[in-house]
């Protein structure tokens, strides 16, 4: 069994730590923070995941993961969990991992083991964390062994994930890959696959950067359909059929903390990701493409009212980071629009959030903004009512024309260019 350290106890790490702990190593989680060393020292999670909250109660209380605000110097192995944003030039924010590889210094002897787990722009364990590390005076790859093994976890599967999904683990040297991979086996049943650290970073922000380049081809394709009167939604599906063919959906925009923020750090670090930077360009520019639309089919938009459903980045989720929705409802309260709003998710996190038949009272649209299940089975005649002008643009081709239209309402598709 190894004394493992987890800098970071947030969604990455605190489960990560949970665990190795569970698998009976000796656990300590590092963190600035200390209402989560508080919460976790007592037992208890700040951050919502199914299942963590029994894990946590039960390794706790059995001894095996405590936490602090300081990094211990009695640890074989240091994962680092940290956060890594990016800034408003769109270049990674990397000061989180840079001080938790500082912290770390001072605390590691021969035969121990770095990881860094956040998901970072391609050669920061080579170019960031190497000339930190030397630091220890501990001979690199041999004496202190050193990898990036990035994280994939879903949200709300984690517990799941952490075990079942396949690992890569990228050493700076074979050493170092082969110690890590053992580290790992405690708690992987997937496969753990061996490469370089830089290849591992890579690995991770192409996984994301497939699914936004392919969402922007699909936000593409919605536009040109639009402009040249066709249904987009009827050409992926037929497009579809064909055996090698899998277009994606379009709708209002990418959200959330990985895929709208990851292919940023290969645009950053490298002249030739011209194709993944026109993809970002092309996923941000929809909420001002649906604002647009909104504009066309109201007549304007000072003055008037709309009423947005769902804002959260995807469905059945509480998480608005990066979401597209919230980012267009800042575009059209800017224009001077009166926007109301409802997410049965959100909660408090969107002001003024309002019941599914309240909030279109007295609107001129009602945008579908996100698909959740609460949403399904709506009552169209209740739902428009009270509505300005019966008018329903659905962003995610979730609600059926027809059922819209025996309201008596008209119904808009974002994508659908043949009305
Ligand atoms: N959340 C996810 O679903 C997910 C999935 C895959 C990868 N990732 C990546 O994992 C990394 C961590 O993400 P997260 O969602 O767990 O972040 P988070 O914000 O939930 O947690 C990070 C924690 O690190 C702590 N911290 C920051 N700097 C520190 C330092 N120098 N020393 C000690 N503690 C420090 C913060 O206080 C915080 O508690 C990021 O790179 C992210 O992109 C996240």
């Amino acid at each position: 069994m190894k004394s493992i350290c987890v800098i970071g106890i947030g969604y990455v790490g605190l489960p990560t730590a949970a665990m190795f702990a569970s698998k009976g190593h000796r656990v300590v989680g590092y963190d600035l923070n200390e209402k989560a060393v508080n919460a976790l020292n007592k037992g208890e999670i700040i951050i919502e995941e199914p299942g963590l909250g029994d894990l946590v109660k039960d390794v706790v209380k059995k001894g095996f993961l405590t936490a602090q605000t300081t990094c211990p110097d009695d640890c074989d192995v240091y994962i680092i969990a940290v956060p890594t944003p990016i800034n408003p030039d769109k270049t990674a924010d990397m000061r989180f991992v840079e001080s938790a590889t500082r912290a770390v210094v001072p605390c590691v002897r021969k035969g121990c083991i770095v990881i860094l787990e956040s998901t970072s722009p391609p050669r920061t364990v080579e170019d960031l964390m190497l000339p930190i590390l030397k630091e220890s005076g501990l001979e690199i790859g041999e004496e202190l062994l050193v990898a990036h093994s990035p994280e994939r976890i879903l949200p709300g599967r984690v517990i799941e994930e952490l075990r079942t999904n396949s690992r890569i683990v990228g050493g700076i040297n074979e050493k170092s890959s082969v110690a890590v991979k053992e580290v790992y086996e405690s708690i992987v049943e997937g496969e753990i696959l061996l490469t370089t650290s830089t290849t591992a970073e890579m690995c991770k922000l192409m996984e994301n950067t497939f699914r936004d380049v392919n969402i922007a081809l699909a936000n593409e394709l919605a536009k040109m359909s639009e402009e040249l009167g066709v249904n987009a939604w009827d050409v992926i599906r037929m497009a579809n059929y064909h055996p090698r063919v899998n277009i994606l959906s379009p709708g209002p925009g990418v959200g959330g903390h990985c895929i709208a923020l990851d292919p940023w750090f290969l645009v950053e670090k490298s002249k030739n990701a011209k194709l993944i930077h026109q993809s970002r360009l092309n996923n941000d520019s929809m909420p001002e493409f649906v604002k647009d639309k909104i504009e066309k089919i109201i007549g304007g938009l000072n003055g008037k009212s709309v009423a947005i459903y769902g804002v959260t980045y995807k469905p059945n989720i509480d998480d608005v980071r990066e979401s597209p929705i919230m980012h267009l409802m800042d575009m059209l309260k800017g224009a001077g629009v009166n926007v109301s709003v409802c997410d049965p998710h959100a909660g408090e996190k969107v002001a003024g959030n309002k019941g599914i038949y309240d909030a279109s009272e007295g609107c001129d649209i009602l945008v579908l903004g996100v698909n959740h299940n609460e949403f399904k089975d709506v009552d169209f005649a209740k739902l428009t009512a009270k509505m300005n002008a019966k008018n329903i643009l659905d962003t995610r081709n979730f609600w059926k024309k027809t059922d819209v239209e025996a309201a008596g309402a008209k119904y808009y598709l974002l994508g659908d260019g043949t009305r």
